[in-house]
């Protein structure tokens, strides 16, 4: 534990002095909460502290958004083939790491950080973070699919599929979909969709453990978390026991 003002100059925020005033006025949060007493106590490693808009990190950790494109593989390094890492600015690459994978075909959003603790909870199959995705595929989705994802399928592992939600946009020959799962099973969505009689022909994610693929960015195109994206990346994952 640590005071708050202590904490803010040593994670570049100015001298003890101007730290207090930023805190005074009302500019930090410390879990989403305005804290304006300089010796509030925070847990270093732990509590998540915006300071004007920028997330203070007592270890440096980097939490980066990726519009990954298809065509590049979720690894750090590859001999033959450009790798998701490689899209992030230069500088920033050092230790970061996809928190999972996407198939190279498929595109959205991927995390990618230097954050170790964080990742493994974010994959952790015990967590259930949920994962969004936007798919088109040759076949008929109906309602009768909507019950059958609800229930669990059988995609050829031990146990069949947890709950996943399918929501139907339009249905045709191709029809477009969204789908929540909760697990990261091997091609997971794929083989979700063959087990009812259809085929994926596009897949992106749009959302993963409370972050939102930004629309802004274009395939290809990363920028940071925000804090508040920061907060809600840990919050959705801290204290729910392992
Ligand atoms: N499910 C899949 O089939 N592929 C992905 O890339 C992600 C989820």
């Amino acid at each position: 534990m640590m005071r708050l003002d202590k904490f803010l100059c040593e994670t570049g925020f100015g001298t003890r002095s101007q730290v207090k005033g930023v805190i005074k006025k009302g500019l930090v949060l410390v879990n989403g909460k305005v804290v304006k007493r300089p010796e509030h106590q925070v847990e270093e490693e732990r509590d998540c502290v915006v300071c004007e808009g920028k997330p203070a990190q007592y270890q440096k950790f980097v939490y980066w958004m990726l519009h990954k494109p298809a065509g590049v593989v979720s690894a750090t390094e590859d001999r033959k083939e450009r790798t998701v890492v490689d899209l992030l600015p230069e500088e920033a690459r050092k230790g970061v790491f996809p928190v999972g994978r996407l198939d190279k075909d498929t595109e959205g959003l991927l995390l990618l950080t230097n954050d170790g603790e964080l990742a493994h909870r974010l994959l952790s199959p015990k967590r259930h973070v949920e994962k969004r995705y936007y798919a088109e595929v040759e076949g008929r989705v109906m309602e009768e699919h909507v019950q059958r994802f609800q229930e669990g399928l059988d995609i050829g592992e031990k146990r069949i599929t947890m709950p996943a939600k399918l929501e139907i946009v339009t249905s045709g020959e191709i029809s477009e979909v969204y789908v929540t799962v909760c697990e990261g099973k091997f091609h997971q969505v794929k083989r979700m969709f063959e087990g009812v009689g259809c085929r994926v022909r596009y897949l992106k994610r749009v959302e993963m453990g409370g972050i939102v693929l930004d629309e802004g960015l274009r395939a290809g195109e990363c920028r940071e978390l925000t804090g508040e994206e920061v907060c809600v990346v840990r919050g959705m994952t801290l204290g729910l026991g392992e």
